[in-house]
């Protein structure tokens, strides 16, 4: 929890006052959320947040961060968490099932940074299963087209409350186990087209920055 704090900290100062600010989903960008708002309320600065899910969306307005949408808006900065980042910043993301909400604010910023512990970091990804948000409809099809991969599908459940995991979108997450990933922007494409797929945790390409917590302190790495 320490290393997710210092670097969801340390990525609160990367904000200008002005900035419209992508806010990720996640127990690191829950760090990043509070520092924001404290940051609004000593200096005085002027930001606003576009939310990735609920979850942040709840934390920014606990937070005193004011909230806005794409439509009104386009992004500064967007921060946020992942489950993997390989050594050329690919990542999975979609532990919280927030990846396809996460995706459209990612991408569509002028700068998008991830903030990780240093246990994400890995050469190459695949050992976090790939989350696909699935229309209900499809969770059979879209399993069997998954096998064509190699991949193994497993519908996420939901701990406190019976049945599958519901995405703030009203779908279902397929968790599926793929070998390792050689070439994930070919992979992203591949799913994306299965028809049922909302879209799928590999987010291939679009990182600016990483800043990872490690116990020696928050590294920075960039895109080469
Ligand atoms: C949400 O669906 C995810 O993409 C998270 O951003 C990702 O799982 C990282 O979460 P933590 O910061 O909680 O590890």
């Amino acid at each position: 929890m320490e290393l997710k704090k210092k670097v969801g900290y340390a990525a609160a100062e990367l904000v200008k006052d002005g900035d419209i600010v992508g806010l990720g989903t996640g127990s690191t960008t829950h760090y990043f959320i509070e520092k924001l708002g404290k940051r609004i309320q000593d200096e005085e600065i002027e930001i606003m947040g576009i939310p990735t899910s609920y979850q942040s969306s709840l934390l920014a307005k606990d937070s005193g961060i004011s909230i806005t949408t794409l439509e009104e808006y386009s992004i500064d900065i967007a921060v946020d968490g992942a489950d993997e980042v390989d050594n050329t910043l690919n990542l999975i993301k979609g532990g919280g099932a927030a990846h396809t909400m996460e995706k459209i604010i990612d991408e569509a910023a002028d700068k998008f940074v991830v903030i990780v512990d240093d246990t994400k970091i890995v050469e190459t990804l695949g050992a976090f299963p790939v989350p696909l948000e699935v229309i209900p409809e499809a969770r059979r099809t879209v399993s069997e087209h998954v096998k064509k991969f190699e991949g193994i599908p497993a519908l996420r459940m939901a701990k406190m409350k019976d049945g599958p995991v519901i995405t703030d979108n009203g779908n279902f997450i397929l968790d599926v186990q793929f070998k390792l990933i050689e070439d994930p922007a070919y992979l992203e494409k591949e799913l994306n087209v299965i028809p049922g797929v909302v879209e799928n945790g590999i987010f291939a390409g679009i990182v600016d920055k990483v800043l990872v917590g490690t116990p020696e302190g928050v590294k920075s790495i960039k895109k080469k």
